[in-house]
């Protein structure tokens, strides 16, 4: 595998750029201020991908909100999932009562966030609703409710803006498709 030593090199182009993304986040953050007026909140931010989407949403909310982290491998044969997740990195709150919304990068196949949601409901959440930031509707497997959508994309591989490809490209400001020679 060959990489050119400046990165934005490998984005064939460009899906949102920076200004976009933040129009996105702005927009997202109205809603959720909106529905959740008075109350308070944990914020779920499913790592490592959310991180830079959670830290430019959390700072356009408006009510108390408790920020905590969440990491999670989900196992399966081959690609796909099998319905169990392993918590790597467990919240720190106790979810019991509480609002959780989870912040979460993008929705592919939904499995992921079902189970975390089924978790936190046994759990005893008061209520649990997800941000994403992106959606690949033509992906999802599973139907999972995504309460607040930025936007939804099609079936293509994007990076930047937290999402990576292989751990990498997850600094860019940006969402952008990589070029195809960079997979091989
Ligand atoms: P799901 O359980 O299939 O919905 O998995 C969603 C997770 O897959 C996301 O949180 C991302 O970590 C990863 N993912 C899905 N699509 C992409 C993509 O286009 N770029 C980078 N990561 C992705
Ligand atoms: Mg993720």
């Amino acid at each position: 595998m060959k990489f050119n030593t400046n990165m934005h090199r490998d984005i064939q182009s460009i899906m949102f750029t920076k200004q976009e993304i933040d129009h996105m986040v702005y927009e997202l953050a109205h809603q959720i201020n909106r529905d959740y007026d008075g109350e308070e909140l944990i914020a779920a931010v499913i790592l490592k991908g959310s991180m830079m989407f959670a830290a430019d949403l959390i700072r356009c909310l408006t009510m108390n909100v408790k920020l905590d982290f969440m990491q999670v491998s989900s196992y399966g044969s081959g690609t796909e999932s099998s319905g169990v997740i392993k918590v790597k990195k467990d919240l720190d709150n106790d979810v019991n009562g509480k609002n959780v919304l989870i912040i979460e990068d993008i929705v592919d196949s939904g499995r992921t966030l079902s189970l975390i949601c089924e978790d936190l409901e046994k759990r005893g959440a008061k209520s649990v609703k997800i941000v994403t930031l992106l959606s690949k509707p033509a992906r999802r497997v599973v139907n999972v409710k995504v309460d607040y959508i930025g936007t939804d994309i099609p079936d293509e591989f994007v990076v930047g803006y937290g999402l990576d490809m292989d751990e990498k490209y997850r600094q860019l400001d940006y969402v952008g498709i990589l070029r195809p020679e960079v997979y091989m």
